[in-house]
């Protein structure tokens, strides 16, 4: 039976720059954290008056012991920008964890990531315990800071930059041939711009390998009940983001049927 959704009180435990422009953000996260699994997001109450709406962020890592809940935000704009003036013991209100995660049950997986993308990717990461490869994508060095953060739960790293600054010059969608070329994977794992994961999923389908995205579109009430998240699927039906997804099998949203 699923567990009704909590939003509770989080005490900050640290609210670091990582890149640029780029926070990781560590709570108290209290129940939140038993129930999160990868792919999962919280929505954020951002504590200041003249921003209504929560703000969503994929659960990027949590530690049972301790009780703590990561995330990574990049600052886009207002809400995100008061994030980054919060400190050690200040309270957030956090409301999750949200929507439905990626499926736990593959053998050989490969994570492709691409910018913030990569947040939600490292907590499924750890859950596969060294079983999984990643391929992270980025403009440049600077936004591959991920690098240093994937290397204790993966086995292979693959790197792309748009500048060639770090890795291969290019796109993850002109590495991933190669790289599916010389493994036997049996799911691609996906989450960044929709582009991005639109060329990954078609190649994956390609090459006969299951795919699952993480989609992503701006949000309001996160529980289903407001319509703003809609998108259209394969076979025509509708679905709501924060509550069916955010992850779906590619072949449900991308490809017609
Ligand atoms: C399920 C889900 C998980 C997410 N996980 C993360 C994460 O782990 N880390 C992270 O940094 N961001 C994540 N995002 C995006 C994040 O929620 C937005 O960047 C944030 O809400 C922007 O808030 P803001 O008030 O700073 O910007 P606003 O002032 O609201 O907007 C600033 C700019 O950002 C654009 N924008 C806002 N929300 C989105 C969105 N959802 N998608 C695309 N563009 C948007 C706006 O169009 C505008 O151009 C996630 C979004 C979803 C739906
Ligand atoms: S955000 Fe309200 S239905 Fe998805």
């Amino acid at each position: 039976m699923a567990l009704p959704k909590v939003a509770i009180d989080t005490e900050i435990l640290w609210n670091t720059p990582v890149g640029s422009d780029v926070y990781e953000l560590t709570v108290q996260g209290g129940g939140i954290v038993t129930q999160a699994q990868p792919g999962q997001f919280i929505h954020l109450q951002i504590p200041s008056g003249d921003v209504f709406l929560r703000r969503p962020f994929g659960i990027a890592d949590t530690d049972e012991n301790e009780g703590q809940l990561t995330m990574y935000y990049r600052v886009m704009g207002k809400g995100t920008r008061v994030l980054t003036a919060l400190k050690r013991g200040d309270v957030v209100n956090c409301l999750g964890p949200l929507g439905h995660g990626f499926s736990l049950n593959a053998k050989r997986p490969l994570l492709v990531g691409g910018g913030m993308g990569l947040a939600p990717l490292l907590y499924l990461a750890k859950r596969f315990r060294g079983k999984a490869d990643v391929l992270m994508g980025g403009r440049n060095r600077d936004e591959l800071f991920w690098e240093k953060i994937f290397a204790p739960y993966v086995r292979k790293t693959f790197v792309a930059t748009d500048d060639g600054s770090l890795g291969t010059k290019g796109f993850t969608t002109e590495l991933l041939p190669k790289v599916l070329g010389n493994e036997a994977y049996d799911c691609v794992y996906t989450c960044g711009p929709e582009i991005m994961m639109r060329g990954i999923a078609n190649i994956a389908a390609q090459k006969g390998v299951a795919c699952q995205v993480s989609l992503e579109k701006r949000m309001a009430c996160g529980l289903g009940a407001c319509l703003s998240c809609v998108c259209d699927t394969a076979n025509e039906e509708r679905k709501k983001i924060c509550k069916d997804g955010p992850v779906f099998w590619a072949q449900d949203v991308f490809f017609a049927q």
